[in-house]
């Protein structure tokens, strides 16, 4: 058998302004999975890179008074200083100016010409700068693009074309016979509901401006900056040339990253330029959704652009990465802020995952002199946090093969979390009042750090600046067998007789200045889902007397809420504290369930609100509204939407 090889790609951005966090997400997105197969034994081959042909650049370039050339230099360097701090490991970063690019675009065209796939007419039609994007007529909306909504413009030029039509056909039955080549199933539909509708030959060169690849065989003419830029994938791995072992080696095993809003390149016109030049398609195309932010989609107009370094510079690159992974959402748009970080810093990594470090090395010190000793006291409980570890394993490879990042780091927060109640349920501190339940000591004190070498290991594909730290807190820097994935396969990789070395927090929390003046307090309603309010209501027989009218029933506000945050409210053991989103709003709920979720399971999700009801203090804290949940005897349920097409802030009737 040869080794299992794994290619991986983000988009190559246009270098036309500065990297956003929506790039920085894909490009996360790639680097997580990277190391994550690299981990696993793969050999792997990560791209990544810059588009930097079109008419876009060519008139940025002319606003700033450069040539192309220069222009892009600059940014394109800008883009490769964000990798390297967001801690990216690519292999190799291409530009579509560089000579073994463009020679392999020229080879590819001219292969495609040869064989009678390209033929030469005349485009009359639309077309979006922005998108770089032909349009119809007929596809425009409100005469703007119907991607990006700006205006476009009207073209009429001599043009290449390339039959695009010829293999619908095939494309769709591969498609169809490939069901993981699109990912998520959603997108998937999209694509064959297009395919279907009707494939029309695509525009391939212009002649309008002169900043691209010419073509080969009537240099008048510059690549469409697509058909250039998509090239890259296999480019770079020296397709058509005399060094093309990479490409013998990583082709067509690759797995495409990509926002949605260019799928449709990467499933219909990619397939179809490597189909017409015999070479396999990839293998996967995923298309994640938009990270919104505070106005919605991102964009310079609004102003509303959030930059990567900032946030990298103030919080670090792992809590960085570990927010933007966690918060989106699989197959759909995600919101992100700076307050939905710090959220999650002071939560999952400060409070869950840090504090477990740091409690685990404060008793190691106090009860042992800072030595790990060898378990020999097994119980029960001990054998429920190893087989967890199991479990959390082969949930993290599922979830990663079908890129639900936030779905894996949920399963290693439900572990990190086992270990922390573990260390409520084994209570050590009282183990150490007793002498003689020194050994049990001793094996609890060994299981609580080797539960943090498991989960360092299972988070290091997400936040590779994390093992180096703990290794060290841990004592374990120079014993590499502790390192490595196949390690966390067994119980006891830690040698017995290790010195830890006590350092600073992990993750040290952060803190958020108050709300100015209750301001985000809007009048409206306190929580009353507690145990015992809901067993009132449970099973309850609904008489006619009790029947509402219509009029009656809408006055009850129930909208979607989004949960940005939990936590459990101290001394109430069945009350958690919420802090939603309602569209625009924001507010904080207290609700009756803490016996019910854990405080990490609920972010993220959405719920249903009672809006409109009066605010009540409940243990001190301000509850403005109510979430509903299903009650069966002692279970309860929240109540979710079932699709994904409706956001927090969407009335419930
Ligand atoms: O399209 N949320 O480059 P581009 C999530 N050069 N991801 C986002 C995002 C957001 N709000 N905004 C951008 C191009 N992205 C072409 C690609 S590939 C052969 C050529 C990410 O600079 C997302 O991955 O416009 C999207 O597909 C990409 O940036 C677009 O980057
Ligand atoms: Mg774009």
């Amino acid at each position: 058998m040869g080794e299992k090889t794994f290619y991986v790609t983000t988009p190559i951005y246009y270098p036309s302004g500065k990297l956003h966090i929506g790039h920085a997400l894909t490009t996360t997105m790639a680097d997580t999975l990277a190391r994550y197969k690299r981990l696993r034994g793969y050999d792997v081959y990560f791209l990544t890179g810059s588009d930097e042909h079109g008419q876009k650049i060519q008139r940025k370039a002319q606003e700033a008074n450069l040539p192309p050339i220069k222009y892009v230099d600059q940014l394109v360097a800008s883009f490769k200083g964000l990798w390297q701090r967001l801690n990216i490991s690519n292999n190799d970063f291409i530009r579509t100016t560089e000579q073994r690019h463009k020679q392999v675009v020229q080879k590819l065209l001219q292969k495609i010409y040869d064989q009678g796939d390209i033929y030469k007419s005349s485009y009359e039609g639309w077309y979006c700068t922005p998108c770089e994007t032909f349009w119809t007529e007929r596809q425009l909306e409100d005469g703007n693009c119907p991607d990006c909504g700006r205006p476009v413009e009207l073209v009429k030029e001599e043009s290449y074309f390339f039959r695009m039509s010829k293999y619908a056909d095939r494309l769709l039955q591969y498609i169809k016979d490939n069901p993981e080549f699109i990912q998520p199933i959603s997108r998937r539909n999209e694509m064959i509901s297009f395919i279907e509708s009707g494939l029309e030959d695509l525009c391939i060169s212009r002649t309008t401006f002169d900043w691209g690849i010419p073509v080969p065989m009537d240099p008048k003419h510059v690549v469409y900056v697509w058909f250039d830029a998509l090239t890259n994938y296999i480019s770079a791995l020296g397709y058509g040339t005399e060094e093309d072992h990479l490409f013998h080696k990583y082709w067509p095993s690759a797995v495409h990253l990509v926002g949605k809003d260019i799928v449709r390149f990467h499933t219909v016109i990619w397939p179809i330029i490597l189909m017409a030049a015999g070479i396999d398609p990839p293998r996967q195309v995923f298309g994640h959704g938009w990270l919104l932010v505070d106005g919605g989609k991102m964009s310079k107009s609004k102003g509303n652009v959030i930059d990567p370094i900032g946030l990298i510079e103030r919080y670090g690159a792992d809590a960085f990465r570990y927010s933007l992974l966690r918060e989106m959402p699989y197959g759909a748009d995600g919101y992100y802020n700076e307050e939905v970080l710090v959220n999650r810093l002071n939560t999952d990594l400060a409070n869950d995952f840090g504090n477990l470090l740091s409690r685990t090395t404060a008793m190691i010190k106090k009860f042992n002199g800072g030595e790990i000793i060898a378990p020999t006291e097994q119980e029960e409980i001990d054998n429920e946090l190893i087989n967890m570890s199991k479990e959390t394993q082969e949930q993290l490879d599922s979830a990663l093969n079908n890129f639900e990042f936030s779905r894996a780091l949920a399963s290693i927060w439900r572990f990190i979390n086992r270990a922390n109640k573990y260390i409520e349920e084994t209570a050590p501190w009282t183990l150490a009042k007793d002498t003689n339940k020194k050994a049990r000591l001793q094996t609890v004190l060994y299981n609580m750090a080797e539960s943090i070498r498991h989960a360092t290991i299972m988070v290091s594909p997400f936040m590779p600046g994390v093992p180096v730290r703990v290794w060290e807190q841990l004592g374990i820097t120079d014993v590499p067998s502790a390192h490595t994935w196949e390690s966390i396969a067994e119980w006891g990789g830690i040698p017995a007789g290790t010195k830890i070395n006590r350092g600073s927090p992990l993750f040290p929390r952060i803190d958020i200045k108050e709300q100015e003046g209750g301001s985000q307090v809007t009048e409206t309603k306190n929580n009353k889902t507690d145990a015992k309010h809901e067993n009132e209501i449970n099973k309850e027989q609904i008489s006619k007397e009790e029947q509402i009218s219509i009029e009656e029933f809408s006055r009850i506000r129930l909208r979607l809420a989004k949960v940005l945050s939990a936590e459990k409210v101290a001394n109430a053991d069945k009350l958690l504290k919420l802090e939603v989103k309602i569209g625009d709003e924001k507010r904080t709920i207290v609700a009756g369930i803490a016996q019910h979720y854990q405080p990490e399971e609920l972010i993220g999700k959405k719920v249903v609100v009672v809006a409109n009801l009066k605010p009540a203090k409940l243990r001190g804290i301000v509850s403005e509204g109510m979430i509903l949940a299903a009650v069966d005897g002692g279970s309860l349920s929240l109540i979710s939407p079932e699709r994904d097409n409706v956001n927090d802030g969407a009335t419930v009737r």
